[in-house]
């Protein structure tokens, strides 16, 4: 059988994807699979047709590849993918309509707003005092994210943030510690915790070897440990999510649950969170690690 392995495409985190494809490329090659790298662009179909493949292993990050457009052109190719179908992709790309989903199913999630283009955030009649953290709807790895300490900072964050987006949304900064739950096969590996060594996990921290300390497992006591994994899978389950995630929270002091979101096709590249806790907490290696995403390809 022949894998493409789909990866750059057309988002701000192009140079991210090409990264955790070209590792999840070179796994295949190693497991003895006859797999090719497809740079994405806006002639995928033609692609697709001329490579003939029969399963794509999906590693776009951001739009027009994390967010349902890529599957469902799958879909009507009749090619199997690997992850999350049409819709939870879209749904686990979009923060705003994802945050309804993950309130309705009872998850705990941040005080917010959402502004539209040309909107401007005032917090006396928002009910939400700075600090706050603004951030373009559908986008990852913390492109366009600010936090906001200062009222005048407040109009130059939106503006960073409407660069990427239409809609926007602003969050009530809540002060704890960024735990990441993984999931394969549906359910919870284990979770990560990371201290960034600069004031928040942005782009420059996640892709910067030394820049952020990685702790896996956390150190949680136990039934929290638990009530976190159990939450990271109700978040994988509540946007109907297929194999695998990184569901990313903020654990505060009193033992809270922020949920912030679900990566239905998070980062693969040699920093990335999701195969430290499959080694780590599930002793499985990068290589199995993406034998089992792929063996759970479906259409
Ligand atoms: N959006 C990046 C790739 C991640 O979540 O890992
Ligand atoms: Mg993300």
């Amino acid at each position: 059988k022949k894998i493409g392995v789909l990866m750059g495409g057309l988002s701000a985190e192009r140079e991210v994807s090409l990264s955790s494809g070209g590792a999840v490329h070179k796994a295949l090659l190693a497991r003895g699979y006859d797999a090719v790298a497809i740079d994405v662009d806006r002639d995928l179909p033609q692609v697709l047709v001329r490579e003939w493949i029969d399963v794509a292993f999906i590693c776009l990050h951001g739009r027009y590849g994390e967010d349902g457009a890529v599957q469902g052109v799958l879909e009507l190719m009749g090619i199997p993918y690997t992850g999350s179908g049409v819709l939870a992709s879209a749904l686990a790309m979009n923060k705003i309509f994802a945050k309804q989903a993950f309130a309705a199913a009872g998850l705990t999630i941040t005080h917010h707003r959402v502004l539209v283009r040309g909107e401007t955030f005032d917090p006396v009649s928002a009910g939400i005092d700075l600090p706050v953290v603004v951030k373009p709807s559908q986008e990852g790895s913390s492109v366009g994210v600010s936090i906001v300490k200062k009222a005048e900072e407040l109009s130059a964050a939106l503006e960073t943030a409407f660069r990427y987006d239409n809609e926007i949304l602003v969050e009530k900064f809540v002060k704890g510690r960024e735990i990441q739950v993984g999931i394969l096969d549906d359910r919870a590996m284990g979770a990560i915790e990371i201290v960034p060594k600069k004031e928040f996990y942005d782009f420059e921290a996640k892709y910067t070897d030394g820049m952020a300390e990685h702790i896996c497992p956390p150190v949680l006591p136990a039934d929290l440990y638990r009530k976190l994994l159990a939450e990271g899978e109700k978040a994988h389950r509540a946007l109907g999510c297929a194999g695998y995630s990184r569901v990313d929270f903020l654990v505060t002091e009193g033992g809270d649950c922020f949920l912030l979101e679900v990566n239905t096709l998070p980062g693969m590249t040699a920093l990335s969170l999701l195969p430290e806790i499959a080694q780590k907490e599930a002793g499985i290696d990068f290589e199995e690690l993406v034998e089992r995403i792929l063996v759970s390809a479906s259409l």
